[in-house]
């Protein structure tokens, strides 16, 4: 039986980190909040995940650096970023002012890079309670690097920050390229991460039709937008089934409302929009509506009551 979409109680709980709705904005694809907060009221969406900083200026890959795909794009920025003191001493007060909840994402090159951010972060008087740990950039050039395809990198990277940092919510993203991202997502856990964020991008390729070379300077980018939809929804759905108690933060291809529902019903305690603010820069508010009304559709009170539903048998109409 449906109910009126106003009485939807839209807020979403990530590992105790409470949300106004449940859609964040993904890393790297509202930078630091400046320039996207001509468009939409950041107190008002779910929360902003920063870009993605190492622990200097960085300044990413050459160009060509992104090329678009029939239902997606691809991106080989590599990282190019301000770096965790830019990040803590100028777009964090910033952040914290507008009312933004944020996840403030690292990434580093080497664990000691990692380490190093969390000292600096450890250090640093500007609060930072939740940390999204990026250990699956696509778009470096030593592909040894990309912590998250193994096990045992991915728990090093995990557990060095959480050394530093032990009151930190901490969530660890995960890319989709690897056979068993089960294994990759229980280590994290089991290194200390509270939470999951998944997917990163999906790494592609793209070949110019006049030259018939490699579109992008590094070959290699990081697919997304909605041909890597059904690949988040299967990584979620894994995930969840495996460690239904441990949080995620679900995204890769989500434009609507519907999207943004199917990722929570797979397991996703709160959901990502990355490609779509780009051509759609206030997209988070239709989003969020679009999901109030869906869930209103379907008599479902609260958000936080549909996470993981897929997983349930259909009851007898
Ligand atoms: C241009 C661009 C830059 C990105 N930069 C980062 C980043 O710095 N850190 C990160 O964890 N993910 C980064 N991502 C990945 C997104 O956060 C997201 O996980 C991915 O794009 C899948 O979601 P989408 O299909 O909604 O875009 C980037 C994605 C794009 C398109």
């Amino acid at each position: 039986m449906s109910i009126p979409p106003d009485r939807v109680d839209l807020t979403a709980d990530l590992a105790g980190l409470p949300l106004v709705t449940p859609v964040v904005l993904a890393s790297g694809t509202a930078m630091y909040g400046r320039e996207i907060s001509a468009f939409l009221d950041l107190a008002g969406v779910g929360a902003i995940a920063t870009k993605s900083v190492l622990a200097r200026p960085w300044q990413g890959l050459p160009p060509a650096r992104g090329a678009t795909t029939p239902s997606g794009m691809l991106n080989s920025i590599g990282l190019q970023g301000e770096g965790i003191d830019t990040l803590l001493e100028e777009h964090l007060p910033w952040l914290h002012k507008q009312g933004a909840t944020v996840i403030a994402s690292v990434a580093g090159l080497s664990v000691t890079e990692y380490v190093r951010c969390a000292e600096r972060i450890a250090g640093h008087d500007q609060p930072v309670d939740t940390l999204e740990i990026n250990i699956s950039c696509p778009n470096v050039q030593d592909q040894d690097r990309v912590f998250a395809r193994r096990p045992d990198t991915a728990a090093a990277v995990v557990a060095a920050v959480r050394a530093v940092l032990p009151h930190v919510r901490i969530s660890a993203k995960l890319s989709p390229d690897v056979a068993d991202i089960v294994e990759i997502a229980r280590a994290c856990v089991d290194a200390g991460a509270d939470a999951l964020s998944c997917i990163n991008t999906l790494t592609g390729a793209a070949i110019h039709p006049r030259t018939l070379r490699p579109v992008l300077s590094n070959v290699f980018g990081g697919l997304s937008g909605p041909a890597v939809k059904p690949v988040a929804v299967r990584c979620i759905w894994q995930i969840h089934q495996a460690l239904p108690q441990v949080p995620i933060l679900g995204g890769g291809g989500v434009r609507s409302g519907q999207d943004a529902l199917d990722l929570t019903v797979a397991g996703a305690s709160a959901v990502a929009i990355g490609t779509v603010n780009f051509e759609e820069p206030d997209a988070a508010v239709r989003i969020a509506s679009e999901l109030r009304t869906l869930l209103a559709g379907h008599g479902i009170g609260r958000y936080r009551d549909a996470v993981g539903i897929a997983h349930h048998p259909l009851e007898p109409s």
